[in-house]
């Protein structure tokens, strides 16, 4: 054990510590860094986790670009937030460039060569939740890595090897273990007993860490060691590959070598619209995110929001009713654009939003019907992590990735110290399964050989004339699109401050099941009454989505904030 005291995790506290160990020579900005809102004028990281959103501040203080430093965030956070962070997973970048181009990285991972649409069944036939979400078949090829090293070959500025040493550091030396890892890694001590080699590396002596104990990951520290002197075969050529080829064997997954060395990172064009005069860029398909975003602003577009007042029952039920339709077209149309047809002109209209718009009425609900789609949405976790980052020529990256659970499939490769994704979860079932918990059986999103599996991740930037406004995401399966979405209206119709933009409550619905989830606090017991006297099923959960954002503020400077709902969410910047 160690006593150590844990300052940095006592945000008023980090400011001052940072300042005072950072020790720059005087020349050299000092490093900032917050579990709090930040100011800052030169870059900005903000992340799950204060080691990460330090190492990224650190490569754009070192004159980095905003491309480098999130490969810099994402490798730490592949050490130091091992429940979403990741090597084994995949995910979007989205970057906006300062001229005010943009484009998207797609690093989602890839079904393997052997995958097929009735793979989730057992050998009765029935679908199987185990085999779909549980077990080394859930396993999609990771994509993290191929996606970092195409981003940096052809957006970085710094040296590859500077922005994994980090994390490599971080993995072979450890780092401190926050309340909530510890938290969370001791709340999975039975879970992970059935992965051994998970057990070893998030256990010590088979006891969890406490909060302020060193966490050492040696064989990630080699796997990532692999990835600095090598690149992207350092992942998916050689020894990590022959690992993780071999764990696959034997626990009976499809992924070989082949698969590994087959994959590809794919750059897109992003999903654009405009809400209001502001400009939207996000995640295109195989993301829903981007799509469904832009085609709820588009019907919102048409309903005078501000004036209904934030979270009152008219919004809320404008909003519910936006939803409903963009998560009917999601489950209908949206998957791998490489494999499907998937009509994002039409969705991302001025005319289809008017044409759904008009099917929303003042203030009675509408009826969610399974029948307008031939499948199912299936289920998601709410385990994913998003940062952004802005670096002081006003290049702006957005970051949503995921292992898809919480430490996705708890398969650890022996040897080479990463969790492996349990991402093919994100496929539908089966063909025509649907459940009226909001399974789909939709053809576009079934598994298929080197299919992408469709996602709700919605990294996000917003921009006006020109100029940077916010880059925007949040953890959280399908409420991310939604989370993301309430930020957007929150800024635009509400003119929220930074702060309040991302901590005011969020709501959820998702056309099937046919209710919305309001966080708790959302809005007055009388206000929820009026909403249900609309015809609006409602219930309350604890916490809607974990969005890590940086807005432009007064100025010019950077506001980083680090959504209050995750205690180790950090801002680092100078
Ligand atoms: N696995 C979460 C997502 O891709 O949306």
């Amino acid at each position: 054990m160690n006593p150590r005291p844990f300052p940095q995790f006592v945000p008023l506290l980090v400011a001052l510590l940072a300042t005072a160990c950072t020790a720059p020579a005087a020349e050299t900005p000092e490093i900032t860094v917050a579990q709090a809102t930040l100011e800052s004028g030169g870059g900005m990281v903000v992340s799950a986790y204060p080691h990460a959103s330090r190492a990224g501040a650190e490569v754009l203080r070192a004159g980095g670009n905003a491309v480098d430093a999130a490969i810099a965030t994402g490798f730490a956070l592949a050490v130091t937030h091992p429940v979403a962070g990741n090597i084994g997973g995949g995910g979007f970048m989205v970057i906006r460039f300062p001229d005010g181009s943009s484009t998207v990285m797609d690093f989602r991972e890839k079904a393997p060569l052997r995958a097929h649409p009735e793979m989730f069944l057992d050998e009765d036939g029935e679908y199987s939740f185990q085999i779909h979400h549980r077990s080394h078949l859930a396993v999609g090829v990771p994509g993290t890595v191929a996606g970092f090293a195409q981003a940096h070959e052809k957006y970085g500025s710094a040296a590859w090897a500077g922005l994994v040493e980090p994390a490599v550091a971080l993995a072979r030396d450890g780092f401190e273990v926050s309340e909530r890892l510890a938290g969370s890694l001791a709340g999975r001590l039975e879970a992970f007993r059935g992965y051994p080699a998970t057990f070893a590396q998030f256990f010590r002596d088979g006891e969890p860490y406490a909060p302020g104990d060193t966490l050492v990951q040696a064989d990630l520290a080699s796997t990532l060691a692999r990835i600095r002197d090598q690149g992207r075969d350092g992942f998916y050529a050689g020894e990590t590959a022959r690992l993780l080829a071999e764990e696959m064997e034997r626990g009976g997954g499809w992924i070989t070598e082949e698969d590994l060395a087959r994959y590809q990172a794919v750059e897109r064009e992003p999903v654009r619209g405009t809400y209001r005069g502001y400009d939207i860029i996000s995640m295109a398909p195989p993301s829903s995110g981007g799509t469904a975003l832009v085609e709820m602003l588009n019907v919102l577009e048409g309903f005078d929001v501000a004036a209904m007042g934030a979270n009152s029952p008219a919004h809320a039920h404008h909003l519910i009713e936006a939803m409903r339709r963009a998560f009917r077209d999601r489950a209908t149309h949206l998957a791998d654009p490489d494999f499907s047809d998937v009509p994002v002109a039409r969705l991302t209209s001025k005319e289809y939003a008017a044409e759904i718009r008009a099917t929303i009425q003042a203030d009675a609900a509408s009826v969610s019907d399974p029948d307008d789609v031939a499948g199912d949405p299936g289920w998601e976790s709410s385990e994913t992590t998003h940062y952004s980052v802005v670096d002081g020529d006003g290049m702006a990256v957005s970051v949503t990735y995921t292992l898809e659970g919480g430490y996705g499939s708890y398969i650890t490769v022996p040897g080479a110290g990463f969790l492996l994704n349990n991402e093919m979860g994100d496929f539908n079932a089966r063909p025509g399964l649907t459940t009226d918990r909001g399974l789909i059986g939709t053809e576009p999103n079934l598994a298929r050989p080197e299919q992408r599996m469709l996602s709700s991740m919605t990294p996000t930037i917003l921009a006006r004339g020109g100029e940077l406004v916010a880059v925007v995401g949040s953890p959280g399966g399908r409420t991310i699109i939604n989370t993301v979405l309430q930020i957007v209206v929150n800024v635009v119709d509400f003119g929220m401050s930074p702060a309040d933009a991302v901590a005011t409550k969020r709501l959820h619905h998702q056309w099937l099941p046919d209710a919305a989830r309001l966080e708790d606090g959302y809005m007055s017991e009388e206000d929820a009454a009026v909403l249900t006297a609309m015809g609006h099923p409602i219930s309350w959960s604890g916490r809607q989505g974990i969005a890590h954002c940086i807005f432009t503020g007064e100025g010019g400077v950077l506001v980083g904030v680090p959504d209050p709902r995750d205690s180790d969410g950090t801002a680092a910047g100078y």
